[in-house]
């Protein structure tokens, strides 16, 4: 129970097979008070009925790429559950023509908003939730990233220049917070069939080489990356910050 009396905010809850999930049902198991944001009004009746599962579970809508949503909505969590111990940040987006054609290709429009959604919105999250004084003490602070932040992996495109300014937020964000004591890093999780990864042209080839490749010859679920989640919230992760976590059954080691 290494999260035992902790309150978890998880932000980016979409359907059973998001990360966000597989995150809040670690933190679940070991112990912690689970909040959730989701995005769009029309999809509160189907993530109601999800987070139904988990008792007193509450979901809040809120647009991350609206400063004002993002405020209003940490607010109200403020308001009935006091200071937050750990934010789950489980959200990315980029237009569908820019995974599909080359990254050459990328307009100035799709590369703003690939990069607004996927990467400032955790400066964005961190900002306010810091102004309006909502963490805790020992506050954890978390996002999720992927390799091709760093190699390149064709049709992940201008998702691989966001991974890339959101690991280096990751960086300044725990230099500017570790005065205070909170914590930030993110992992980076092996390919998983969401919602998300179905917009990246040759997805399935992608699994099929972890599969081939990894060391631990087999692709991650969600509930894997959730628990290296959950140990980065937990005080077990104390000496941990500005960390990009791998949770990929080692795929990022190999060299072919
Ligand atoms: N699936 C993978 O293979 C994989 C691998 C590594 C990292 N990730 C990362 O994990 C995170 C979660 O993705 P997932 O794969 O679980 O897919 P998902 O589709 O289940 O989750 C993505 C979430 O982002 C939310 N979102 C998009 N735009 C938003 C906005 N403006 N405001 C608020 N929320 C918004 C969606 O509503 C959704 O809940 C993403 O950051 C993704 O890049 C995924």
């Amino acid at each position: 129970m290494i999260l035992k009396d902790k309150t978890i905010l998880i932000m980016g809850i979409r359907n059973k097979w998001s990360i966000a999930w597989g995150a809040a049902m670690s933190a679940y198991e070991n112990g912690a008070n689970v909040i959730f944001t989701f995005m769009g009004e029309d999809n509160r009746a189907k993530v109601e009925e999800l987070i139904s599962e988990l008792p007193n579970a509450k979901a809040y809508e809120c647009d991350v790429s609206s400063d004002e949503a993002i405020k209003n909505t940490f607010e109200e969590i403020k308001k009935t559950y006091g200071k937050i111990d750990g934010i789950l940040h489980s959200i990315a987006h980029a237009n569908t023509e820019d995974l599909r054609n080359n990254f050459i290709n990328t307009s100035r429009e799709g590369f703003s908003h690939a990069v607004e959604v996927s990467s400032y919105s955790f400066v964005a999250i961190a900002k306010i939730a810091n102004e309006l004084d909502m963490l805790a003490e020992d506050a954890s602070l978390v996002s999720l990233t992927y390799h091709g932040s760093t190699k390149v992996l064709p049709g992940y495109n201008v998702m691989g220049v966001a991974k890339a300014a959101l690991e280096c937020s990751v960086r300044y964000l725990s230099e500017n917070l570790g005065s205070k004591n909170v914590r930030v890093n993110a992992v980076s999780a092996g390919p998983i069939k969401t919602l998300s990864a179905k917009g990246i042209k040759d997805f399935g080839s992608i699994l099929d080489v972890v599969e081939e490749k990894a060391p631990l010859k087999r692709n991650v679920t969600a509930k894997e990356v959730g628990d290296v989640v959950s140990f980065l919230f937990s005080n077990m992760a104390n000496s941990i910050t500005g960390q990009i976590i791998y949770a990929d059954n080692g795929y990022n080691v190999m060299g072919i």
